[in-house]
């Protein structure tokens, strides 16, 4: 169908399904085994519902964020996910020029298709990028590609927590195909004879032993702030200001690493609850299941900073450049609407007011 036609990210979804070669679509939608974490971190955002005001000029309306000290058009960026070749041939450079266009950050993952060269050279001047970063067991190896990334211009690491090892992805495990490799980690993705599918394959040369000192030292040899992505509690959030982290980023992974996992919007209603002075010393960042402007919003409201998207993108990516900005504007027109429509001119007058979390305060 035309890209035109497309209206929502759903609709990409729907597309991408048909259009994605098997073991993409596998590799990209697959969750860990009985997608617990995975359809929960959708559906409990949405059991959270908005305390609109009324009768505010809502002629304009700004969406503008800082993060992680870069300029962003919008509260959400580009989540990391590896592989982006499966969905479209130019990849993470596509996925680039689709979003710098638009003020949007892209977080760039280790285990990208593309050099961490070529995905920055194809991102207009002005535009952000982060590097999320997987240790290599090779502690060279992640020295060397962290002072490629500070030397690049790239703003900020967020050094994946939550997946020492990769969760059991039953659909990307029962699908096999011909190998891709990683031209940032190397690593080389497919299936062995074992019923390990690309996921784990991928994973091998990751550091199983990282420990919360190791933090320090990406912060020392690459000299960027470091996030920590994938916080999933409160006491975890805590340990990460006496880390020194600039930020976390409550995620699981998508759902693809512990099923059983709390969602992400639960971890955030917690540090609320255990911690809520976290918000001035932390920037908080989330994704898991938002892919409308609406889903956004309320974790805007709850006091994230920013919000990630990581598959809606690559099913936008089905269309190339013009599908990622096309992606773009939608959520944002989304967001736009969504705060019209709640008595909001910036998205910094969002705040916990906004949304009744009554829905999943007992859950
Ligand atoms: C991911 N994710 C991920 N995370 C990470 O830190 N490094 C990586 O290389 C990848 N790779 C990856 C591949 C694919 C195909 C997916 C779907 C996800 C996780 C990603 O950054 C993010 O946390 C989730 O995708 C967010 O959930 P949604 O938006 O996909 O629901």
């Amino acid at each position: 169908p035309p890209l035109h036609s497309l209206i929502s990210a759903p609709d990409f979804q729907a597309i991408a399904s048909h259009t994605l070669t098997p073991k993409a679509w596998a590799f990209y939608s697959s969750a860990a085994t009985d997608l617990i974490t995975h359809t929960q971190n959708k559906a409990l955002t949405r059991r959270i519902m908005f305390r609109p005001r009324i009768l505010r000029d809502v002629k304009s309306v700004r969406t503008n964020r800082t993060i992680l000290g870069c300029e962003s058009s919008t509260p959400f960026f580009v989540s990391p996910a590896a592989m982006a070749r499966l969905a479209h041939a130019d990849g993470e450079c596509a996925l680039a020029r689709g979003v710098g266009g638009q003020g949007v950050i892209q977080c760039i993952s280790s285990n990208a298709s593309y050099p961490l060269s070529a995905i920055v050279a194809a991102g207009g001047k002005s535009q952000s990028f982060f590097l999320q970063l997987y240790v290599n067991s090779d502690r060279a190896k992640t020295a060397e590609l962290l002072k490629k990334a500070a030397a690049l211009g790239i703003k900020g690491v967020f050094v994946t927590v939550d997946a020492p090892v990769p969760g059991k992805r039953e659909a990307d495990e029962r699908i096999a195909a011909e190998a891709v490799a990683s031209a940032i980690s190397g690593a080389v993705a497919s299936n062995d004879k074992k019923g390990g599918g690309m996921g784990r394959l991928m994973a091998q040369y990751v550091d199983k032993s990282l420990v919360w000192e190791d933090i320090r030292w990406i912060r020392e040899v690459s000299g960027l702030p470091v996030v920590l992505k994938g916080v999933q509690s409160a006491a975890d959030a805590m340990m990460a200001v006496r880390y020194d982290a600039a930020g976390v980023m409550l995620s699981n992974h998508g759902g693809r690493s512990l099923d059983g996992a709390q969602p992400s919007i639960l971890v955030l209603l917690e540090l609320h609850r255990i911690c809520p002075d976290i918000f001035d010393k932390l920037e908080i960042y989330i994704d898991g299941g938002f892919e409308r402007g609406s889903d956004i919003l309320k974790a805007i409201a709850l006091g994230a900073t920013a919000v990630g998207v990581g598959r809606p993108y690559l099913y936008a990516l089905t269309y190339g450049e013009e599908g990622v900005e096309h992606l773009t504007q939608i959520l944002k027109d989304e967001l736009e609407t969504s705060m019209r429509l709640c008595g909001l001119t910036d998205i910094d007058q969002a705040h916990p007011g906004l949304v009744n979390t009554q829905g999943i305060d007992h859950f």
